[in-house]
């Protein structure tokens, strides 16, 4: 019989947010509300085999790297319940491409573990929490499904391509030119291409050893930063991060990665000082593509910040 369980992790953001007012979409505080309440808000919900748990209440733009091991463990655990067809992470829209793209390459998922958000508070006029979250639970229990992705304003978006291209709209969210894996119609899933498949970063089996034997909270995260490239740049930011030990470092330049020669310059120094560094472009969609001879390495497609969980990978593998 085919599984239909889901479980549902909280860890906060604006789709567990309460304001003042029903039309205040600002002035809220994120992860107040429960994974249960978020649930209890949605009807069709209702006497569905659904188990919730809250691992955090964070504004995401807080997330840290201590939640994320604490989600990637109770992920981990979570994906040997072989009765589950999938689990549901509920978080802020801020920083979910970061968390989806540490949990696409870290997680062996071999159910789905779909992420979903709002953009409104749980208490506005119209939030599109309940639906978005209705849509996660769906997704979560198609059969067939597997991998990290995103459930978000009635698309499924895979977790490795995702990005935030907006402050406020409500369709916030794009792959580009990947597109969507799936469209959700009248409750229905039409997929367009397959599920996301895993290719697990050698920090994972790290990740996963330091799990099993309790130690987690002693793994030695690298510093990693970001930089932007602008107009009227130069190299102060990355000599302050050298000497503030940074151990990576990603340039988010102009355009197709292209980066101001006195930031350049300054970036060259941290390469001959022993630091990782990789450019991303700071443009929403597009990535770099393709490397120029005398040009800072890159990891082509990635935004700035999952550039940054990819770096961060590859030392914490190293270290
Ligand atoms: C957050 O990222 O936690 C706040 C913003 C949001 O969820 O839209």
């Amino acid at each position: 019989m085919q599984a239909s369980r889901v479980v549902i992790v909280g860890t906060g953001g604006t789709i567990a947010g309460v304001a003042g007012r029903a039309d205040d979409l600002v002035d809220y505080r994120a992860g107040t509300l429960d994974a249960a309440d978020l649930v209890a808000a949605v009807p069709t919900l209702a006497g569905q085999p659904l188990e919730t748990e809250t691992l955090a209440r964070l504004d995401s733009s807080d997330m840290d790297h201590a939640t994320w091991l604490a989600l990637h463990a109770r992920l981990v655990a979570l994906m040997q319940r072989a009765e589950l067809a999938g689990v549901v992470v509920t978080h802020g829209t801020d920083t979910l491409e970061e968390t989806a793209y540490f949990l696409h390459r870290t997680l062996a998922a071999p159910r789905p573990v779909v992420l979903t958000a709002a953009m409104r508070p749980a208490t506005a006029l119209s939030p599109d929490g309940p639906r978005n979250l209705a849509d996660a639970v769906a997704v979560a229990r198609t059969p067939g499904a597997g991998g990290v992705v995103v459930a978000f304003g009635g698309r499924v978006l895979a977790g490795h391509e995702v990005r935030k291209v907006h402050g406020f709209a409500l369709d916030a969210f794009s792959t580009g030119d990947a597109g969507p894996i799936a469209v959700s119609e009248q409750g229905a899933l039409r997929l367009l291409r397959g599920w996301p498949q895993a290719p697990l970063h050698a920090a994972a089996t790290r990740l996963s050893a330091a799990h099993a034997a309790g130690a987690a909270a002693a793994l030695p995260w690298p510093r990693v930063d970001i930089v932007t490239s602008h107009a009227g740049a130069d190299g102060r930011v990355i000599d302050a991060l050298l000497a503030a030990g940074a151990q990576g470092i990603v340039v988010a330049g102009t355009g197709n990665g292209s980066v101001h020669a006195a930031l350049d310059a300054a970036a060259r120094r941290a390469l001959a000082a022993g630091v990782r560094v990789v450019r991303a472009s700071r443009c929403q969609l597009g990535g770099v593509v393709g490397e120029r001879a005398d040009a800072l390495p890159s990891y082509g497609v990635l935004t700035a910040a999952q550039a940054r969980v990819e770096l961060l990978l590859d030392l914490l593998a190293a270290a």
